[in-house]
């Protein structure tokens, strides 16, 4: 089995309904430009997510979403369950996002009760991970990576972390327009398949998809996308225009 190239668009908080929706129909006209290697996916905020679903039904473009609960369901005000998202349309969740864990207090812990929710209920997790400027400055990329990629995983089965998608993203390359080097990412996501050829074995190693992520644009995407252990990308700021969006899936041709 290849590997799959995962190109997604985290919207973030931006976009009302009917931006959103506007902008998810310019991502489905101009899909057909991406390569057929590429799956495309957008995420949307929750409250997008139905509107959206509908724009981008029958099309190679699927539904994200930005987070989810780990709890079935119940009193837990303001949070979003795993069969809400089912519900909506929903095939991908964005879990662990760097935003989430230095704002809203993500752990290790929850990345990992949020993975084993989403693939109890069929969603595809993309499980984020990356380190702080002052980890990479301190010489810790590898070992933050490892610590967030085993805390992530923990319990997880082989069978289940083939379904996964993992997002690399430098914290220190995300929104500020300082992308991580060809090299800088390509050591780092070779470090991370090579911690999950330890935690599940070689076959389900190489058919897990590494996205990079963090300042990722049309005219940075080609070279990052040609390195051999990036397939992919999440991209947050130029996922919010359609042709640079598709710009950047054009660099995996
Ligand atoms: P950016 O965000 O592309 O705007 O740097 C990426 C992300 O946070 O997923």
């Amino acid at each position: 089995m290849t590997r799959r190239i995962v190109i997604a668009g985290n919207w973030k908080m931006n976009k009302t309904v009917p931006e959103a929706v506007e902008l998810a129909k310019a991502v489905v006209a101009q899909a057909a430009e991406a390569p057929a290697s590429v799956d495309l996916v957008v995420c949307p905020t929750f409250v997008c997510l139905t509107e959206v679903a509908k724009v981008v039904a029958g099309t190679r473009v699927a539904l994200g979403a930005q987070d989810l609960h780990w709890e079935e369901s119940g009193a837990f005000t303001g949070k979003i369950s795993a069969s809400m998202l089912v519900s909506a349309g929903v095939k991908y969740v964005i879990i662990g996002h760097s935003e989430q864990r230095q704002f809203f207090g993500e752990t290790d812990e929850t990345v990992n009760k949020k993975t084993k929710q989403a693939l109890k209920h069929g969603l595809l997790p993309i499980v984020c991970i990356g380190e702080l400027l002052s980890e990479r400055e301190a010489g810790q990329t590898d070992a933050v990576n490892e610590r967030q990629l085993k805390g992530a995983y923990a319990g997880i089965s082989a069978e289940d972390a083939a379904k996964t998608v993992i997002a690399y993203e430098p914290v220190w390359a995300i929104g500020t327009g300082k992308v991580a080097t060809v090299e800088q990412a390509q050591d780092a996501q070779a470090f991370i398949r090579k911690v999950l050829v330890e935690l599940y074995g070689s076959e389900v190693a190489e058919i897990i998809p590494i996205q990079y992520g963090g300042s990722m644009k049309p005219d940075n995407a080609k070279g990052l996308l040609a390195q051999k252990d990036i397939d992919g990308g999440l991209i947050g700021g130029a996922a919010l225009k359609a042709g640079d969006f598709l710009g950047i899936a054009a660099g995996a041709a």
